[in-house]
């Protein structure tokens, strides 16, 4: 049985469509069961109708306060029974009652090499500082600002004449493939001989 997965995206949602394409293959062990986002306008809600999967605008500027948005937001996540919650290119900060609802549970995606460049302006940051490499990482959600353990990271070389659009484009071209690759190991159903080793 297909894993169950819900996405968090605030933008164009080309993270998003990788994974709704990478499980048309019946190998791959995951299904976009819900996406949410913060934006009424984020493209990711458009890829989600396409794929017949359900999307919902979830505004913070609708609750009183941050913390009634981030209950609210989990309580619609929680909907789904999602095995395995995926920020895609989501831009807010969850809070701890989301947090602690999905323990163990919410992976990030984020354009540069953790822990370097933490922030929403990993690409310029790390043009502004000058560096010659760059890079994508999948990393596990605490309450730090993306602080959590790392999952796996992949370089990306600055060229002479990146500006920031182009850079972050490269930079989304591993991270698509990245992303799909550890949501497969993650959720990816594990046989235990016997003796109780995984194998
Ligand atoms: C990705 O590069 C993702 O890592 C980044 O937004 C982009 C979303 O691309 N996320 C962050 O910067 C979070 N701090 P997409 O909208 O095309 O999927």
């Amino acid at each position: 049985m297909s894993a169950r997965l819900v996405v968090l995206a605030s933008g164009a949602g080309t993270l998003l469509q990788a994974l709704l394409d990478a499980q048309r293959d019946p190998g791959f062990p995951g299904a976009v069961v819900g996406v949410f986002s913060d934006r009424a306008d984020a493209q990711a809600l458009v890829r989600a109708g396409r794929h017949g999967v359900a999307g919902e605008v979830v505004r913070m500027a609708d609750f009183a306060d941050r913390g009634a948005w981030d209950r609210a937001l989990a309580d619609k996540v929680a909907a789904h029974r999602p095995d395995l919650v995926v920020l895609a290119g989501f831009m807010k900060i969850l809070g701890p009652e989301f947090l602690h609802r999905f323990p163990g549970r919410i992976i990030n995606t984020h354009p540069g090499l953790l822990p370097a460049y933490p922030g929403a302006h990993a690409v310029r940051d790390a043009l502004e500082a000058g560096a010659s490499i760059t890079g994508a990482s999948v990393i596990w959600v605490d309450e730090g600002v993306d602080t959590g353990a790392v999952l796996a990271r992949t370089e990306v070389p600055v060229l002479d004449g990146d500006d920031e659009s182009s850079l972050h484009e490269r930079i989304k071209i591993v991270e698509r493939e990245m992303l799909v690759r550890v949501v497969s190991e993650l959720v990816r159903p594990q046989r235990t001989s016997s003796s109780g080793i995984r194998t």
